[in-house]
């Protein structure tokens, strides 16, 4: 049995701009889907999967189509149970020319789903090291978030970038500019995410992006200035000491720049009520910057608060289901149990 935990994400800066060839900035954070694969003698899978949202439930299920379709929870949450694991065992089976391998997988997660906090890379990460490792195929880290991504890019009809796979692969801080992507040095950030409990259709949001940036110029513009941002931001955390705690003045120049890296997102239409409202009991908590995390639309935001204060507050906040602080995950995919 091989046991494999990989961690989600949040953007500290450059979703949306990331699609149009500008940097982005994603983080990975301590909250882990974690898989555990047990080859089978068949060439079956069964996938268990538990608490793929902060609610829980659990679904277990053989791969028969017919099987699938009787358990009583919501497709998406049987799909994202299912199709990301599928796509991970094919990812799997390929690297290691073994098209017939089975397996009983187990999947658990923290992360909240669809919520841009990277849960569908975390679990396909998880997914194909766990697998490989179980037939004695590990794959180096390159070939792994290669893989992953072309995992999420099947299972998402091309909708996916390569930032959450790499980021849950390599863990820490890493800078993704259309298919270059490369870990960079940041200190340990004090994340605070909030949580509205919902989440974004992200082919709309990207759609709708594109559309703005196409009828106007000054729509183009604010995409080219979100790019800005995170070279200002990246050339902040780089000069940073990574192994000192990150200064008070660090967190307030990044702080600023979430806080802008908001407003421009807001101004292409992809946050929403929710968002806006954590947003700004985030800041009117003391929160150095808060800006939401991934497609928007509803989801997650992500602030910088080295206090309790911001997570208490999100805490009050009706908008808010769910808040937590959450670390800094330096290390990316990780074998639990060989
Ligand atoms: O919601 P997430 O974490 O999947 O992020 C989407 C980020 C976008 O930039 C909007 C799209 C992408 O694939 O990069």
């Amino acid at each position: 049995m091989t046991v494999v935990s990989a961690p989600g994400k949040v953007y500290l800066f450059g979703e949306h701009a990331v699609v149009y060839g500008e940097p982005a900035v994603p983080c990975a954070i301590e909250r882990r889907a974690t898989v555990t694969a047990e080859p089978r003698d068949d060439d079956h899978v069964r996938v268990e999967a538990q608490d793929l949202t902060l609610d829980g439930f659990a679904v277990e299920y053989a791969n028969e189509p017919d099987e699938r379709s009787a358990v009583d929870v919501p497709k998406p949450l049987l799909d994202a149970a299912t199709g990301y694991v599928d796509a991970a065992v094919e990812q799997a089976r390929d690297a290691a020319d073994a098209p017939a391998a089975g397996f009983d997988i187990s999947v658990s997660s923290d992360i909240p789903l669809g919520a841009g906090l990277g849960s569908s890379a975390a679990v396909v990460v998880a997914g194909i090291e766990a697998a490989t490792q179980a037939l004695g195929e590990p794959l180096d880290r390159r070939e792994l978030a290669d893989r992953a991504y072309q995992a999420e890019y099947d299972v998402q009809d091309g909708q996916a970038s390569r930032a959450d796979t790499f980021c849950s692969t390599m863990g820490g801080a890493v800078r993704v500019e259309g298919d270059n992507c490369s870990r960079i040095t940041a200190p340990a950030l004090p994340f605070v995410v909030g949580f509205d409990g919902g989440a974004g259709d992200t082919g709309e949001l990207v759609a709708g992006v594109r559309t703005l940036r196409d009828r106007y110029e000054f729509a183009a513009d604010t995409v080219e200035a979100i790019g800005d941002i995170v070279r200002e931001g990246e050339s902040l955390l780089t000069d940073a000491d990574p192994d000192a705690d990150p200064s008070a003045g660090l967190i307030g120049e990044l702080g600023e720049l979430m806080d802008i890296n908001h407003g421009l997102l807001s101004a292409l239409g992809v946050s929403s009520r929710s968002l806006d409202t954590m947003v700004w009991a985030a800041r009117e908590a003391g929160a150095d910057g808060a800006k939401l995390t991934g497609a928007g639309g509803g989801g997650c935001i992500v602030a910088l608060d080295a206090t309790d204060e911001t997570a208490t507050s999100l805490d009050y906040t009706p908008d808010c289901e769910q808040a937590f602080r959450a670390e800094l995950a330096t290390e990316g995919v990780r074998v639990e149990e060989a």
